[in-house]
């Protein structure tokens, strides 16, 4: 059975639970509003832009053009904000004592930290005035390459408030990773920290940093955070010691007044080719949009304690564990480390510590839990969780009765939240008091999105409800990505050129007839591993870098815990024997290249791969092959080489 026809073969409808009477919507409001979200988005964002404070007001709401060759999108655009100031500011009037992020370190027998609203505006003042001091200036890029620990959320607002533009890099990457992302966006400092504690082990940033760093200009100045106090090595005159230097300057720092459409933030992902894009967020429009979605998708109330488990690395750490949740003055909780460390207990004792009443995570991270046994959760009072929900690939039915029994106790709403880095936010999702949701599907559109589904082939927009193909954007949001980082021609033809007149997610879909929208995958060459998203291409380049490898190619294939797994065919030089030396050398390399959630599941040699004679790799057929599903191949008529293709099923590694 695939993961799509398991997904889509339970279709019960799960009705809305007790309790969610007062919730943000109902279903005839969520109706009435999304129809106006529709029809007149000028006048609904321009209502909605009023969540965030302006220094000066917007006059024009709307400006986007999704015409292939003058792509350009703009929200509230005459506008001038702050988003720290929306973040921390505003709040201090109300609730300069409200806890604003609980820090729940990796070693539970640390002690939690509560830091207020108070308290974290002056951790944000002081580090602005840091950064200022280190000349860091309006528009500069800041690359930010922390732990879970507060410091990358005061790290994020320090560059909103003296408008820098950050690009957090998720602190499992290698130093040619991060040396590629300091070099793509040109930045002026690396924030980072000594060494990062993880599941009882420590990652060394500090000495990851030194080693990006040599690979950059010697302009580059890297702050340090101090986390552990482990021994680092120290460059003088371009390492600065950032806690230090806090306690030096004022806690006061004015903010700067930035435009809405000023960038936010870079953050890079994946794309079907080439190398990570840097995908540019705006301020008031993803700021807009984040704290909306944050409100209404987790029904927020005033007294909540929202855990969002993702890493602040990526988009969803972003938009649901910093700027939603502090635009909106919640509390947020932000964990360092892992959830199976020292025992796959530890997300339900932190969900009973401090009296979580939203828990959001990803799939994979329930898959793996459910393997260690329910046991592990009964241990725990739970009765604080109000909600709870999934994001970042599609989750098997399995896995999602797992998590509604013995998480939620058949009680807790689950929202399936299907977005991207791209999107800014969520953009189909139940909304808990108005949706009914079914096991598997991210259900319905959030205000404003447009989603139409497309035949595959020819672009051709699909009018029946109940219906397959890939699935597009006809409209533009607020929280849309608003170019790639210094190539606005490469963001209109990964997005906007293959369907024209519309935003493509590089998705395949369901719509079912009650018109519930079921993901079936990427249908590029993108591929989701423990909800981390990876492009075969960047595997592919690391493994070619190696001198023994002549050629590579790499699939993914499902995997019960991981969602899907790295499957690489590998082509070794002539003068090279395989061996499992090389094979685990191959693997180490990847993961210095990249980073361990990089590291191939499974390594093919092979002789040859299967080419079209124009000499394209057949990729369909490697797929089939590493899916076990070599059965079904279909036409290897045009294949240069058929032989090839006999000896890859001989030889192949997933008999599962
Ligand atoms: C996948 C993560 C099914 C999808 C926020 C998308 C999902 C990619 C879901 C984006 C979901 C994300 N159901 N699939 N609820 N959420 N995806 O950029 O393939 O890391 O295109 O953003 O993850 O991954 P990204």
């Amino acid at each position: 059975m695939t993961k799509h026809e398991q997904v889509v073969a339970d279709n019960g409808m799960c009705p809305i639970p007790p309790g969610f009477e007062n919730a943000h919507a109902d279903t005839p409001k969520y109706l009435e509003m999304y129809r106006e979200s529709i029809e007149n988005p000028d006048a609904f964002w321009g209502r909605e832009g009023l969540r965030l404070d302006w220094i000066k007001p917007y006059s024009i709401v709307k400006n986007t053009d999704f015409t292939f060759g003058k792509v350009s999108i703009k929200w509230f655009e005459d506008g001038v904000l702050n988003a720290s100031v929306n973040c921390i500011d505003r709040h201090l009037k109300d609730r300069a004592l409200q806890t604003a992020i609980i820090f729940e370190p990796d070693d539970p027998h640390e002690s939690s930290r509560h830091i207020t609203y108070r308290e974290l505006s002056e951790k944000v003042n002081r580090m602005a005035n840091v950064l200022l001091s280190q000349g860091v200036m309006r528009g500069d890029r800041v690359v930010i390459y922390l732990p879970m620990i507060p410091e990358a959320a005061y790290a994020m607002l320090a560059c909103a408030r003296v408008g820098a533009i950050h690009s957090v890099v998720f602190a499992g990457f290698s130093p040619d990773a991060l040396a590629n992302r300091i070099n793509d966006c040109g930045a002026k400092l690396v924030i980072t920290a000594d060494t990062a504690p993880r599941g009882g082990k420590r990652t060394p940033l500090k000495a990851n940093t030194d080693a990006a760093l040599l690979h950059c200009s010697d302009k580059v100045r890297c702050l340090v955070v101090r986390r552990t106090g482990d021994q680092i090595s120290w460059t003088e005159g371009r390492d600065v010691d950032i806690s230090y230097m806090m306690e030096q300057v004022s806690p006061e720092c004015p903010p700067r007044p930035m435009g809405a459409e000023d960038p936010l933030f870079i953050l890079y992902t994946s794309g079907s080719t080439g190398k990570p894009k840097g995908v540019v967020h705006s301020t008031g429009g993803y700021l807009v949009y984040v704290s909306m979605t944050h409100e209404y998708t987790f029904d927020y109330h005033e007294g909540d304690v929202f855990w969002c488990s993702a890493d602040v690395g990526w988009v969803t750490g972003h938009s649901y564990i910093v700027y939603g949740p502090l635009a909106n003055g919640a509390t947020t909780l932000m964990f360092e480390g892992v959830p199976t460390w020292p025992d796959p207990g530890r997300f339900w004792a932190i969900c009973e510590k401090h009296g979580v009443t939203q828990f959001h995570t990803a799939p994979t991270a329930i898959r793996a839990l459910m393997a260690q046994g329910a046991e592990w959760v009964d241990k725990y009072d739970l009765s604080s969780l109000k909600l709870i929900g999934t994001v970042g690939e599609p989750i098997n039915p399995e896995a999602w009765h797992w998590y509604n029994e013995h998480v939620g106790k058949g009680r807790c709403p689950i929202v399936d939240t299907y977005w991207q880095t791209e999107t800014g936010g969520n953009m189909l999702t139940p909304l808990p008091g108005a949706t009914p949701t079914k096991p598997g599907s991210a259900t319905n559109p959030f205000f404003g999105v447009k989603p139409v589904v497309l035949e595959p082939q020819t672009g051709v927009r699909i009018g029946e409800v109940e219906c397959e193909g890939v699935l597009a954007i006809s409209d533009s949001w607020p929280g849309q990505m608003r170019t790639v980082w210094g190539d606005h021609e490469r963001f209109q033809e990964t997005y906007f050129s293959q369907y024209r007149g519309y935003y493509f997610t590089g998705d395949g879909c369901r719509r079912d007839s009650d018109g519930y929208y079921w993901i079936t995958g990427r249908v590029d060459d993108v591929l989701n591993v423990s909800g981390h998203r990876m492009g075969t291409a960047e595997i592919e380049s690391a493994l070619v870098a190696h001198p023994a490898v002549a050629e590579a190619a790499v699939v993914g294939y499902p995997h019960d815990l991981k969602g899907q797994g790295i499957y690489a065919y590998v082509t070794l030089m002539n003068d090279q024997t395989p061996s499992d030396e090389l094979r685990s050398e191959l693997e180490k390399w990847v993961r210095t290249e990249i980073g361990p959630i990089a590291k191939p599941d499974l390594i093919q040699w092979a002789p040859g791969l299967p080419k079209t004679r124009s000499g394209k790799i057949m990729r369909r057929i490697l797929r089939k092959i590493a899916e076990n599903d070599y059965g079904a191949l279909g036409d290897i008529s045009t294949l240069s080489d058929p032989g090839v293709v006999q000896d890859l099923i001989d030889n192949r590694m997933n008999r599962g």
